[in-house]
């Protein structure tokens, strides 16, 4: 369930469309757990205490903008928001708030954005402006919010026809009565299903039964950097393995040496740092992509001279994350996969990572025979609570019958301290 915040300033109109929506059963996927006014005497308030949801009225008149933001975000953290609907919000927020929750503020707008919108667009000015112009057309834009006003990326948009004798009032009426009360329930539903999607590292696991070896890299909610690589296998020969880590080194090693036909595809370092750039992948790339870097070279550069392994006919994919420990954790996600006979080289990069949130990437699309490469960009996934929680989350939602071994590794970025968590099934056998 997505935590969501409503901003408000006026009547709320569009707020009670979102908690009427609650009641039939239309929003399931957020649930309002808090509103904000920036007026003492907003109505959107009552409409609020009324369902007993915490409301608070952060009043502008008397906070510069400076303690009205940092209180709103100690608001926002205090009730672990997952997302911030601005519903008749006339304050515009400056990138102090709009940076700690990019793509997670929703405003809703009384126009066909880009008209008659940005500073100075709000409330009965905009309804003004569109009849002023002439408009045929008007009605209303739910769009994310970005540092500039009314200006991020558009979620969804309906129109209605302006009538002979419109006024501000009138047109202002009909677009919230029959647009805005729809729409922005519908869209913030859709949004919140897709911010669930992304959000849940359980339903990204559990995705497919058999999803190879994987990596996944990000920030835990407490913005230490999280590397974890899984290794999850088939064949007997394959789960001969188990992961060991010597300081920062991490690498697979037989469990039964005797049983061990070819090392060069599963024993290899998983893990492993070179000045505090952090390497992991599923196969000796690592020792290039290591190499590389130790020449002054990027990881991009490295893998061009590797391809996928020859494992024919299951062509494994070559995976990789490069962690940039001191820049904030910033990280680089790679596969080297088949396609069509060729090797497809794709590099995902995540400069900003951001807080609670990380990306899986892993081999193979599921079961199969010969087993399909995983396709797509890697998905992003939460990362909530420690490294140690993190790799019991991970574990639990591996395949039993598959899971070999998995390591996490957390890395506090202010000190450059880290612990390693390692898993192997090997012990369970
Ligand atoms: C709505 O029409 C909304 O689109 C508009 O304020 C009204 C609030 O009504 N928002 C803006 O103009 C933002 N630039 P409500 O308080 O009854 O929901």
């Amino acid at each position: 369930m997505i935590r969501v915040a409503v901003l408000a300033s006026g009547s709320g109109t569009n707020l009670q469309a979102m908690l009427d929506a609650a009641d039939t059963g239309m929003l399931i996927h957020g649930s309002v757990v808090l509103v904000v006014s920036d007026k003492g005497e907003a109505p959107a308030l009552n409409r609020a205490k009324l369902r007993g949801i915490p409301a608070v009225a952060l009043d502008k008149k008397q906070l510069k903008t400076a303690r009205f933001e940092a209180a709103l975000l100690d608001l926002l953290v205090a009730y672990q928001i997952d997302l911030v609907v601005l519903a008749g919000f006339l304050t515009i927020l400056s990138g102090t708030v709009v940076r700690q929750y990019p793509e997670r503020i929703i405003n809703i707008h009384p126009s066909l954005i880009p008209s008659f919108c940005g500073k100075g667009y709000y409330g009965r000015r905009v309804h003004e402006a569109a009849l002023a112009r002439g408009v045929k057309l008007s009605g209303a834009t739910v769009h994310l919010v970005s540092e500039e006003a009314d200006a991020g990326p558009i979620l969804a948009q309906r129109s209605l026809e302006v009538l002979d004798g419109d006024t501000p009032e009138s047109l202002a009426k009909r677009i919230l009565e029959t647009i805005e009360w729809k729409l922005l329930p519908e869209t913030v539903e859709h949004y919140c299903q897709i911010l669930e999607q992304r959000m849940d590292l359980k339903t990204a696991l559990q995705a497919q039964r058999y999803p190879g070896r994987g990596i996944i890299c990000g920030l835990n909610d407490e913005g230490k950097s999280i590397v974890a690589y899984f290794i999850t296998a088939r064949s007997e020969h394959s789960k001969n393995r188990r992961l060991v880590a010597d300081s920062g080194t991490v690498r697979t090693k037989a469990i039964d040496e005797h049983l061990v036909k070819d090392p060069s595809l599963i024993i290899y370092r998983a893990m492993d740092i070179y000045e505090k750039q952090l390497v992991v992948s599923n196969g000796d790339q690592s020792d290039t992509i290591l190499s590389y870097l130790a020449e002054g070279k990027g990881m991009e550069e490295a893998l061009e001279s590797r391809t996928y392994e020859p494992d024919a006919p299951n062509y494994t994919s070559r995976i990789s994350g490069l962690v940039d420990l001191p820049g904030g954790g910033a990280y680089h996600l790679s596969i080297l996969r088949r396609k069509k006979g060729e090797c497809e080289r794709a590099l995902f990069p995540y400069s900003q990572p951001r807080k609670g949130e990380g990306h899986l990437i892993h081999t193979y699309n599921g079961d199969g025979d010969p087993l399909p490469p995983f396709t797509g960009k890697p998905k992003q996934v939460v990362l909530k609570g420690s490294g140690a929680e993190i790799a019991k989350q991970i574990w639990e939602n591996l395949d039993e019958a598959y899971r070999v071994a998995l390591c996490v590794r957390e890395t506090n970025l202010s000190v450059g301290s880290f612990e390693l968590f390692l898993i192997n099934a090997e012990k369970g056998r």
